[in-house]
């Protein structure tokens, strides 16, 4: 579904889709669990870009998709920092990639245990706390760019960054999702 997406995105008219997203928005419906998790994320459009606009999907679903989506994401932006290390001949900016290199490694490792945890016992709180460290680190490795005193870089990894941190804005909504639709019995917050 998302590789589908991802191939024909650049033939996918945006004011189409902004169309969708507003009919999609409006759609009364009680139980529009991909909206709710969505309205709820740093950036609804990307949102439901990468998830795609199929509602039928239960907030466990949505989890387990949001899970891997990120990781997937995290894994490519990794990748992409190895290359751009050989890339360059700079020794301060071969200090900031394995900085960020860092940091995506231990969202991808969060993200890993948090998987696990969900799939063993259910454990929710690990997804959450992996949500907050994806936004967090891609927040850290942006940063970088600027350690160098006297010297700030441009940075080569702004819409990565940006990316994983919507990213782990998904995953905190996601999984208050699937607490707050596992939790409506016991009718308090
Ligand atoms: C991460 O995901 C976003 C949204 O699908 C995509 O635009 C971006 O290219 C991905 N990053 C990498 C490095 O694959
Ligand atoms: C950063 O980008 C700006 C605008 O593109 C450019 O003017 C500036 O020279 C760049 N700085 C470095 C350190 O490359
Ligand atoms: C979960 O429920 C709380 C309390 O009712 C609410 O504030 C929050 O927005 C809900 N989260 C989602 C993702 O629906």
């Amino acid at each position: 579904m998302t590789t589908s997406f991802t191939s024909s995105s650049s033939s996918f008219d945006s004011t189409l889709l902004l169309c969708l997203i507003f009919a999609f928005f409006i759609t009364p419906s009680s139980s529009n669990y991909l909206s709710d998790m969505c309205i709820k994320s740093k950036s609804p459009r990307f949102c439901l870009q990468v998830f795609g606009l199929n509602p039928h999907r239960r907030p466990y679903q949505l989890t387990r998709e949001a899970i891997n989506l990120a990781l997937t994401n995290a894994s490519d932006i990794t990748k992409k920092i190895h290359t751009f290390i050989d890339q360059t001949e700079d020794f301060n900016l071969k200090d900031i990639y394995s900085y960020c290199l860092n940091y995506y490694q231990s969202v991808i490792d969060t993200l890993r245990s948090a998987e696990e945890r969900l799939l063993n016992d259910g454990g929710y709180a690990d997804v959450n706390d992996a949500g907050i460290i994806a936004q967090v680190n891609a927040f850290r490795c942006e940063n970088e760019f600027q350690r160098e005193l006297g010297y700030v870089y441009n940075s080569t990894l702004t819409k990565d960054n940006e990316n994983l941190r919507i990213f782990g804005s998904i995953l905190v909504s996601s999984i208050n999702l699937l607490y707050n639709s596992t939790s409506v019995q016991k009718g308090s917050s």
